[in-house]
């Protein structure tokens, strides 16, 4: 285990401060522990100085002092900031808005994903950065662009036309397959060649949801192939280090469908931003770590950027508080992150983020703030061991599906607005609420190493989806389909013949009616239970009844059931469960057998990673009161052995290397 570390450090963008402030950035960063820098994310324009003019000096000497301070180097292709040159020789590559507008220079990610203008200058900065640096030492990884699809996810020009007309053909191979896939029938759409098909600009009246929702898979595998063009240049420049790209997985972000990336990465990276009108952000971040590692289960992943403090886009952007920042940045850690990276590492002074916060904020280094950037540098080193291990295998897992959530957002559905995912949270919470470090995985995951599954919202599913679900079930597994499941399928077509048609089978139900509730009312369930927002005319045909709505029009209904379906169970939870949801969540985790993973205290979130041997039990109390959690072992924060019990203080951290059971 020697000689292992975790990752600290973030963006660091150097053209923006004159270079007499580099050498005490690197001195900084020596103080901070630093081992890794993002460089060049935005820096095309001071690289290529105008079409093929480059300017390679101040970047080698900057590279060079990062080289010789030991740091680590993630080079960036500078995709995600066309400089202004290109947008003035080529304003084409800009991306055209719904309504056939196109955007001006000025911001960022202004480009368009299917130019090939675009991927003629952009894979050109690509190969030039390969070539120069793929054989420099300190550069220990690519990062290629920066949050792809951040702002030009969907562009609506001829050329984008054009390609979605091509990615038709090959998903659909002939326009009747379309027509069908489609229900072009309505409103006598009906096209006659792939000619007809064009990206869904702004209509007076609407727009086929089936339209829609093939255009944001479009999109994600439009940018998915840039990301792949961009890292092809590098490697064919000779560039040997790990490439990848840093993806957006926050709650209500949907750029992409990342779990057709993963293969594509060698390491998976994300970005997230905890929101800080949340008063259960931390809840928010353990879904999206948990996400995170859902992506790929065999390797650690990477949280490439979070902020050390305020960001500068929320409605008020208010500090973290004293400890916030150690304990956002362990929990990733403790999710399975190979380190804490943060955007960025020097807040700047001018320019749209000049009010985001930084490693080293604008008031300098005479600060709380740069004293605890400093103080988690060096916990994270002490942390190092921990490197290279996985969170322990976990029995429960929640399916959330990103073009499932596209779905229904793209449809005019029965309670526009709602928001779909909500409850893959909230199931997450309670879940991890009863030490279950539930993962939460896309539907193509390996579902058969789980136990207990959960499948909340899955609006949109294939029938490979739903087959794949019901063998989980079969196998053994505990298989529980939550209100708003299995209504489409893959192409946002009403699966006809009773709801939730792609599970009706495995759950023996026959849905009658989607029944939405107004705002503000409620049902209640037999066991006392209440339902809002959300509710179904359901019949049961070969299943238990749970339980029953016991008022209003749904009176005497069925609204959960169970049926045994080979080794394992299939239940339907019908509606919104607002009130009893815990109750509920017992019931499924007492029937799947599932038991405790990690100690269950209130606000204390426990995680273990495990590997070569040993296992660390991370422990982040995120309340206000101080708590006393069962761990044997050494305490790698205090530095302290733990015998029987840590008392962990309000706010406070451990991470306990465990004493060998055996
Ligand atoms: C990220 C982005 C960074 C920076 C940051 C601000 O989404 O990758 O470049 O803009 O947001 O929070």
């Amino acid at each position: 285990m020697t000689g292992r570390r975790l990752l600290f450090g973030g963006d660091y963008n150097p053209e923006q401060w004159d270079e007499d402030v580099w050498s005490e950035d690197i001195a900084l960063m020596r103080d901070a522990h630093v081992t890794t820098v993002t460089l060049g994310v935005f820096a095309w324009g001071f690289l290529e100085v105008d079409d093929d003019v480059w300017d390679w000096d101040w970047f080698d000497r900057i590279i060079g002092m990062l080289a010789h301070a030991g740091i680590g180097i993630y080079l960036a292709t500078p995709t995600a900031a066309p400089p202004t040159w290109l947008h003035r020789a080529h304003p084409e590559i800009i991306p055209v808005d719904r309504r056939g507008i196109r955007f001006h220079a000025g911001g960022r990610l202004g480009w368009c994903a299917s130019h090939p203008t675009w991927h003629e200058y952009s894979t050109r900065i690509a190969r030039r950065l390969g070539e120069r640096y793929a054989r420099h030492p300190a550069v220990s990884m690519w990062h290629v662009g920066n949050e792809f699809g951040g702002g030009n996810r969907l562009c609506y020009c001829e050329e984008s036309s054009a390609a979605f007309r091509a990615w038709c053909r090959a998903r659909h191979g002939t326009i009747d397959a379309l027509n069908r896939a489609w229900g072009t029938a309505f409103w006598g759409l009906r096209y006659r060649s792939f000619d007809d098909v064009s990206a869904p600009l702004a209509s007076e009246s609407g727009t086929n949801p089936s339209l829609l929702l093939a255009y944001d898979r479009f999109a994600s595998d439009e940018l998915l192939g840039q990301f792949r063009r961009e890292r092809d240049a590098l490697r064919s420049a000779g560039a040997t280090q790990p490439i990848t790209t840093n993806l957006m997985l926050a709650v209500g972000g949907s750029v992409a469908d990342y779990a057709q990336w993963t293969d594509d990465l060698d390491v998976v990276a994300i970005d997230h931003y905890a929101q800080a009108a949340d008063p259960h952000r931390e809840r928010e971040i353990a879904f999206v770590a948990s996400r995170a590692r859902g992506l790929d289960r065999s390797a650690p992943w990477l949280l490439m950027e979070h902020a050390a403090s305020a960001v500068n886009w929320q409605p008020r952007n208010t500090p973290k508080a004293p400890g916030e920042m150690a304990r956002h940045s362990l929990q990733h850690i403790a999710h399975g992150s190979d380190g804490a990276l943060f955007f960025q590492w020097r807040a700047s002074a001018a320019g749209v983020e000049q009010f985001h916060s930084g490693m080293v904020p604008h008031a300098g280094t005479d600060t709380r703030h740069w004293r605890d950037v400093v103080a988690l540098g060096s916990l994270v080193d002490r942390l190092g061991e921990v490197a290279g291990s996985l969170v322990a295998p976990t029995r429960t897992a929640i399916v959330a599906d990103i073009p499932a959530k596209w779905a229904w957002e793209e449809a005019q559905p029965p309670l526009p607005g709602l928001p779909i995912e909500a409850e893959s949270r909230r199931w997450h919470e309670a879940l991890s609420a009863r030490g279950l470090v539930p993962d939460v995985v896309a539907p193509q995951a390996d579902l058969m190493a789980y136990e207990l599954l959960i499948v909340p919202g899955m609006y949109a599913v294939s029938d490979a989806v739903a087959d794949s679900i019901a063998d989980a079930a079969t196998r053994g597994a505990t298989v529980v389909i939550g209100p708003l499941s299995g209504i489409v399928d893959e192409e946002n077509r009403v699966r006809v013949g009773g709801y939730p048609a792609a599970f009706r089978a495995l759950l023996g139900v026959f849905g009658e009616e989607l029944h939405p509730l107004q705002e503000g009312d409620a049902v209640t369930l037999s066991s006392g239970a209440v339902v809002a927002d959300w509710a179904e005319r359901l019949r049961v045909v070969d299943a238990e009844v749970v339980d029953r709505y016991a008022s209003g029009v749904l009176a005497g209904w069925p609204a959960i059931t169970r049926r045994n379906v080979g080794d394992g169970s299939a239940w339907y939870v019908s509606g919104l469960v607002v009130e009893g949801f815990d109750d509920l969540v017992g019931a499924v985790v007492s029937a799947s057998g599932v038991g405790a993973a990690v100690p269950v205290l209130d606000g204390v979130e426990a995680v273990r990673r495990v590997g070569d041997g040993a296992s660390w039990l991370f422990l982040i109390n995120h309340s206000a009161a101080p708590a006393r959690v069962p761990a044997v072992g050494v305490d790698l924060v205090s530095g302290d052995r733990v015998e029987g019990d840590i008392t962990l203080a309000a706010g406070a951290v451990a991470v306990v290397r465990e004493d060998a059971t055996s």
